[in-house]
Parts: structure tokens; C-alpha cells; sequence
């Protein structure tokens, strides 16, 4: 794990990296951390920060889809946020519907699919409801794909893959020996989407919290003590950046491995 080599804000002088169209990753994931630190420092409550982030999710996304990546998967809540004050998650559930609702337009105009992953049932009615219309409403673009990770616990999804594949033990349509890596990430909320290439984790903090076990077995890892709300477009750059200058050898040789970034 390498800390990010960007962990300062960048000024609007500053020229952005070069970055080769060849090499971008298909797939890039975020922990979108540091809401709450942000919001503290300015003196101001919690919800301030998730507002903020909102901002910087705009961003990102506009970025992402202007460099034209396949998916980018944004950890929005977790299994685990649940443990958190009453008000607080009230108050990010209304922000996701407040964004979903305020980005529709945008999504369909440029042709970003939205997609979701984690215990969507679990969500209050009205929020699942927004989404599941947008979610359909988006289904045929062709465009980014933004995958929001709500309610979303790897340990959660990894259980309910392997209970659906016992479920198909069990009625006699599969054999244990046809459990194999496909089979599983079939039954994954990921299916048909390519593993992340890329991990950004904002806020400092160098752990993956219960996001994606099986899917970044493999991905590279940035982390920036950039929180989240200071985010934009330039600290996503530079952690793409960052990114093409990995050399990603799968267990071969460097010597084995001649290109860099990409798989
Ligand atoms: C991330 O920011 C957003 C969510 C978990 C919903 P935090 O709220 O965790 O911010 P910090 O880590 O307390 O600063
Ligand atoms: C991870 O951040 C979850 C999201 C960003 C949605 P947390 O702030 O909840 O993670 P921990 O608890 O510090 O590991
Ligand atoms: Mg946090």
C-alpha cells in the first residue's frame, strides 16, 4: 500500500497531469471519507460535510465520465454506517434522495447509467423508491456507469453470494465443483462489471472498511489525507496519474510484465 503521491490541494494555476487515454482504468472505486472531519474543522455540524461531499461527488462523476471510464463505484454508506446517530443517517439518506432526484436530468442527458450495490432493501422506503425509478429510468445508456454503494457491506455480499449458490446446490442445478471464481462473482451485486482497477480512499485513513474483498483482491491501492469535500478534479487526476505509473505484474515478473497500468 503506497500513500498518495497528491496529498495537497492543487491551485487553479496548477497544470493538470498528461495523462495516457490507453492506460486509464476501466473501473475506479472510492471510500468517500473525511465528510465529518471536514465539517468539524470549519466548526459546523456533520451533515455540513456530506452536503460538501455532494459537491465533490459532482465533480468526480463529471470527470470520470468526460474521460470517458466505463464504471466508478462510490461507497456511500456502509453496513457499518448504520451505527451512526439517528439524525446523521436520516440526514445522508435525505442528501441521497435530494442528489438523485436534483441529477436525473443530468444522468439521462449524459447518458450515465446508474447502478447499485449493498442491502438496498434495507433503505427507507422513499429513498429505495427514487432509486429503483432512476435506476430503470437509466438502465439503456450507454454512457459512465455509476454504481453507488449503499447499505453495502463485501462481507454482506459474499454471504449472499454463497447462500444463492448453496440455494442452487441445493435444488440440484449446480455441483459443488462448478463453484469456481465466475460462479461466484456471478452472484455478486457487481456482476458484469469489470473489477476496479483503481482504489481511492480520501480522508487518511489506510483501510478498506468492508468495501469490495473480492473485487480489489487485485486493484491498486490510493490513498490521499485529502477528505473528501476538498476532493475535485484535480486530486482525482493526479490519483489517475498516480495510477498509470503503477506496473501491475498478476504475480509475473516485472520482466514478464511489460506494460504498465493496465491488466
Ligand atoms: C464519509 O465521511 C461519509 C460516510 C461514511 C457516509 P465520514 O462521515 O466518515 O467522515 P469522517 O471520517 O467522520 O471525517
Ligand atoms: C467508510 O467510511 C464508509 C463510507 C465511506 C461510506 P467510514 O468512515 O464509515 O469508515 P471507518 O468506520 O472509519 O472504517
Ligand atoms: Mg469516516
Amino acid at each position: 500500500m503506497t500513500q498518495g503521491a497528491a496529498d495537497h490541494r492543487t491551485t487553479a494555476g496548477d497544470r493538470e497531469p498528461i495523462l495516457d487515454p490507453a492506460t486509464l482504468p476501466r473501473h475506479v472505486a472510492i471510500i468517500m471519507d473525511g465528510n465529518g472531519r471536514w465539517a468539524l474543522q470549519q466548526g459546523k455540524p456533520r451533515i455540513i460535510g456530506h452536503q460538501a461531499g455532494v459537491q465533490t461527488v459532482q465533480e468526480v462523476v463529471r470527470c470520470a465520465r468526460e474521460l470517458g471510464l466505463e464504471a466508478i463505484t462510490l461507497y456511500a454508506f456502509s453496513t457499518e454506517n448504520w451505527r451512526r446517530p439517528g439524525p446523521e443517517v436520516e440526514g445522508l439518506m435525505v442528501l441521497l434522495q435530494t442528489y438523485l432526484k436534483n441529477h436525473l436530468d443530468q444522468m439521462i442527458q449524459n447518458q450515465v447509467r446508474l447502478r447499485a450495490c449493498g442491502r438496498i432493501d434495507l433503505l427507507p422506503a422513499k429513498t429505495r423508491q427514487i432509486l429503483k425509478d432512476i435506476i430503470s429510468q437509466t438502465a439503456d445508456n450507454g454512457g459512465l456507469i455509476l454504481n453507488l454503494a449503499l447499505s453495502y457491506g463485501g462481507r454482506d455480499e459474499l454471504i449472499r453470494a454463497v447462500r444463492k449458490l448453496a440455494d442452487k446446490i441445493a435444488t440440484g442445478v449446480l455441483s459443488p465443483a462448478e463453484i469456481d471464481e465466475n460462479s461466484l462473482a456471478a452472484e455478486l451485486d457487481s456482476v458484469g462489471l469489470p473489477d476496479p482497477d483503481l482504489l481511492i480512499r480520501t480522508g487518511g485513513e489506510a483501510r478498506l472498511s468492508n468495501f469490495l474483498p473480492w473485487q480489489l483482491s487485485y486493484s491498486e491501492l490510493y490513498f490521499t489525507k485529502t477528505l473528501w469535500p476538498d476532493f475535485g478534479r484535480s486530486h482525482f487526476l493526479a490519483a489517475l496519474a498516480d495510477f498509470q505509473h503503477r506496473q501491475r505484474r498478476f504475480g509475473k515478473t516485472g520482466e514478464q510484465t511489460m506494460t504498465r497500468a493496465k491488466g
